[in-house]
C-alpha cells in the first residue's frame, strides 16, 4: 500500500518538458551495467516471487475442495506443510530479492554520488563564485535520492507490478473467466478517483516542500553566528517566533491533509479490494449454486482478487514517477555534461622540480562570460526557487589586465601594490590557473602555465588568501591539508617558523584544537600565520600571498613579518603589500593602475619618482607601516 501511494507524490510540473531519449537511457545503462548480472538475479528472484505467491491460493482450494470433503487428514497435513512452505519460501524471496535490490540501487547512487562530486571539486573557481552552495548540496543529496528512487522504486515496483498483476490474472483467468472479467471491470472504476487522489496529493506535495525550503533556509540563516548575532543585538525574539509559528502552522496543516488523504486513499483501496471479493461471492456464488464452480475455486478467487487492484493502481502511475526520476536524472547530469573550464591537456608535462621562475608575456585578461562555465539552474536569485529560467550573461568583463609583462626570478620577492580594484588580485590568480589568461602567456620556468600537469603546478604554487579558509577539523589536520604524512616534528617547525607554534600550544587542546567556522574562533593575523605555516609545509616554489587590508596591531605586524620572512626564504614570492615592512623587503615593486604595470622599481626610486608610488605610499603605507 505505501508503495502505491508514494507514487503519487511526484510532481507533475516538473514532467512538462521531459522526453525520453535514447541517450537518457544509454546513460542510465552506463551506470546500471557495472551491476547487469545481479539485475538478472534480481529478475529471478521476481519472477520466482510472483510464482509463489499466487500458489497459495491454489492450495487452499485443494484443501477446500479436496481435502476436507474426504475427511483426509494425511493430505490436509500435507496441504499445511506446503502452504506454511510457500509462505516461507515468499518471505525469504521477498528479502533475498529486497536485499539484492538495494545493492544495485544503492551501488549505482554512490558511483553518481562520487562521479558528481568529483566532477564539482574540479570546476574552475569562477563556477564557485556563481553557484548557491545550498542548491549544490540538493543536486548532491535531493537529485542522487530522486534518482535512486527511479532506480530502486520505479523500475523495481513496476517490474514487480506487471509480473504480479499477469501471474495473478492468468491465475484467475484458469479458475473462472467470467469472475476474472468481473473484477478487471472494476480496475478502471478505482483508477479514475485514484488520479483524482494523485493530483490533489500531488499539488500538496509541491506545497509542503515549498514550506519545508522556506522553513530550512530561515532557520538555516537564523542560527548562523551572524543571523544569531542579528537577531540578538535587535532583541527581535518574539517576531522571530511568530514568524516562525507562522511557518510550521502552515506544515502542520498541509501534513495533517497529505495524511488524511494517504488514509482516505487506502480505505478506498482497501474496500475496492473487499467489494470485488463481494463480487465474487455473488457471482461465483450463483455458479456454485447452479454447479458450475467448486467451493475452493471462489475462496481461491477471492484470496488472489486481493492481489490484483494495489500494483494496477501503481503502474497507472509509473509514467510519472519514472519521468520524475529522469527529470532528476537530467539535472545530475546538467552539472555532469559541464565541461571544466581550465582542464589538463592531453599531452600536459610534469613539472619536476621546480625552480621559481615566474613570466607573464604581454597578458591580457578579463573575466570570462559566466555562460561559458557556470550552470543556470544552480544561480538561484530567491532562496528556494530555482532559476531554471535565468539566462547567464555571454559577455566576459571589461578587460581587466591590459598587456602586463614580467619577470620573477627563482627566489626573489614581488611586490603587487596599487589602488584598490587595479587588478592585483586577477594577476596573481593567473599563476596557479584559478583562471586562464585571454590573451599572452604565464610561463612557469619557462613553460606555458596550460602545457603543465594540473597536479605539477598545484605543487609548485602555494597561496595565502586574504581569508584564509581553515576546514572544521583540527589545527592539526588542518594544517596536514598541505602535507598528509607531515610528522608531528615537523608541523611544530612549520609552526615555529610562522610564530603561531607558541599560541597553538598554550590552547587547552594544543594541536588538536578544533579549528573552523564552529570551533576555535582564531583572529585574522592568526589564521593568516596558521595559511603560512600550512604554506611552509607543503613548501612550494612559488608563494603567493594576499596581505590582510585590516591594520594589524604591531606586535602580531612584527609576528606575521618574521613568519614571511622565514617562509620566503629561498623561495620565489608575490605578495599583494598593504604593508610597508614587506614592500621594503621586495626585490621589486609593481605598480599596477588600470590593469597596467605602471611603474616597476625598489621602494627609494620609485618614492623618488614622485609618481603613483609615491602617492600610494602616502595614503595607505606610511599610516600602516
Ligand atoms: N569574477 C569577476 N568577474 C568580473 N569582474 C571581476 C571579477 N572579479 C574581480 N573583478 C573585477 O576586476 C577588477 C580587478 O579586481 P581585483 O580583485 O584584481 O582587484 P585588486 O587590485 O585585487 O583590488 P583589492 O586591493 O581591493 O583587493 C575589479 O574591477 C573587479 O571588480
Ligand atoms: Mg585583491
Amino acid at each position: 500500500m505505501s508503495r502505491v501511494w508514494e507514487t503519487f507524490w511526484e510532481d507533475p510540473e516538473q514532467l512538462r518538458e521531459f522526453r525520453f531519449t535514447r541517450r537518457q537511457l544509454a546513460r542510465a545503462w552506463r551506470f546500471a551495467r557495472p551491476y547487469r548480472l545481479l539485475l538478472l538475479v534480481y529478475l529471478a528472484i521476481d519472477v520466482a516471487n510472483a510464482a509463489v505467491s499466487i500458489l497459495p491460493a491454489l492450495v487452499i482450494r485443494r484443501l477446500i475442495d479436496h481435502a476436507l470433503p474426504a475427511r483426509a487428514a494425511g493430505e490436509l497435513g500435507v496441504l499445511a506443510a506446503a502452504l506454511a512452505g510457500l509462505f516461507i519460501a515468499g518471505t525469504g524471496l521477498n528479502l533475498a530479492g529486497a536485499y539484492i535490490g538495494e545493492r544495485i540501487a544503492h551501488g549505482i547512487i554512490l558511483n553518481l554520488r562520487l562521479a558528481l562530486f568529483d566532477h564539482l571539486q574540479r570546476m574552475p573557481i569562477a563556477f564557485f563564485t556563481r553557484t548557491q552552495t545550498g542548491l549544490l548540496q540538493s543536486r548532491l543529496n535531493n537529485d542522487v535520492r530522486e534518482v535512486n528512487a527511479l532506480f530502486t522504486h520505479t523500475a523495481n515496483s513496476t517490474v514487480t507490478d506487471v509480473l504480479s498483476i499477469g501471474f495473478t490474472l492468468v491465475a484467475m483467468a484458469a479458475l473462472s473467466p467470467v469472475v476474472t472479467l468481473a473484477v478487471c471491470l472494476l480496475i478502471p472504476v478505482l483508477l479514475v478517483p485514484a488520479e483524482f487522489v494523485a493530483r490533489r496529493s500531488r499539488r500538496l506535495n509541491k506545497e509542503q516542500m515549498k514550506r519545508w525550503g522556506d522553513m530550512e533556509t530561515a532557520t538555516a540563516e537564523r542560527f548562523n553566528i551572524s543571523g544569531a548575532l542579528l537577531v540578538k543585538l535587535f532583541g527581535r525574539y518574539e517576531r522571530e517566533l511568530k514568524v516562525f509559528s507562522e511557518k510550521v502552522t502552515l506544515i502542520r496543516n498541509a501534513a495533517i491533509q497529505t495524511e488524511m488523504l494517504g488514509v482516505v486513499f487506502g480505505g478506498a483501496l482497501g474496500l475496492a479490494g473487499s467489494l470485488a471479493v463481494v463480487a465474487i461471492y455473488w457471482i461465483g456464488g450463483l455458479s456454485v449454486i447452479s454447479g458450475g464452480l467448486t467451493l475452493g475455486t471462489i475462496v481461491a478467487l477471492a484470496t488472489l482478487a486481493q492481489r490484483v487492484y494495489g500494483p494496477a493502481v501503481d503502474l497507472a502511475s509509473t509514467r510519472i514517477s519514472l519521468a520524475a526520476g529522469m527529470v532528476a536524472f537530467e539535472r545530475v547530469f546538467e552539472v555532469l555534461d559541464t565541461p571544466h573550464a581550465i582542464s589538463e591537456r592531453p599531452d600536459a608535462v610534469a613539472l619536476g622540480e621546480a625552480r621559481g621562475e615566474v613570466v607573464f608575456e604581454d597578458v591580457w585578461f578579463r573575466y570570462p562570460a559566466p555562460a561559458s562555465y557556470s550552470i543556470a539552474s544552480l544561480e538561484a536569485e530567491k532562496p528556494g526557487s530555482e532559476g531554471t529560467d535565468a539566462h547567464l550573461p555571454t559577455e566576459p568583463s571589461d578587460w581587466i589586465l591590459r598587456g602586463v609583462s614580467l619577470r620573477a626570478a627563482p627566489g626573489t620577492m614581488t611586490a603587487l601594490v596599487g589602488h584598490s580594484g587595479a587588478g592585483k588580485t586577477t594577476l596573481s590568480n593567473l599563476v596557479p590557473r584559478l583562471y586562464d589568461c585571454t590573451g599572452g602567456r604565464v610561463l612557469m620556468d619557462g613553460r606555458d602555465v596550460r602545457d603543465l600537469t594540473l597536479d605539477s603546478l598545484a605543487t609548485a604554487v602555494g597561496m595565502v588568501p586574504q581569508d584564509p579558509h581553515l576546514f572544521h577539523d583540527t589545527v592539526a589536520a588542518n594544517l596536514r591539508y598541505a602535507r598528509p604524512e607531515a610528522t608531528d616534528q615537523e608541523l611544530v617547525a612549520a609552526c615555529r617558523a610562522a610564530r603561531i607554534h607558541e599560541l597553538i600550544r598554550g590552547l587547552p587542546d594544543g594541536y588538536e584544537t578544533m579549528a573552523g567556522e564552529r570551533g576555535y574562533r582564531f583572529s585574522g593575523g592568526e589564521k593568516q600565520r596558521l595559511a603560512i605555516a600550512r604554506l611552509i609545509l607543503k613548501a612550494p616554489a612559488v608563494m603567493i600571498l594576499d596581505e590582510a587590508t585590516s591594520h594589524l596591531d604591531s606586535e602580531t605586524e612584527t609576528l606575521v613579518k618574521e613568519a614571511l620572512a622565514e617562509a620566503f626564504r629561498g623561495r620565489t614570492s608575490f605578495v599583494i603589500a598593504h604593508r610597508l615592512s614587506t614592500i621594503r623587503a621586495a626585490d621589486q615593486i609593481l605598480v599596477i593602475h588600470e590593469g597596467r604595470i605602471a611603474e616597476r622599481g625598489r621602494h627609494e626610486e620609485l618614492l623618488s619618482n614622485g609618481r603613483l608610488y609615491a602617492e600610494l605610499y602616502e595614503t595607505q603605507f606610511a599610516i600602516v607601516g
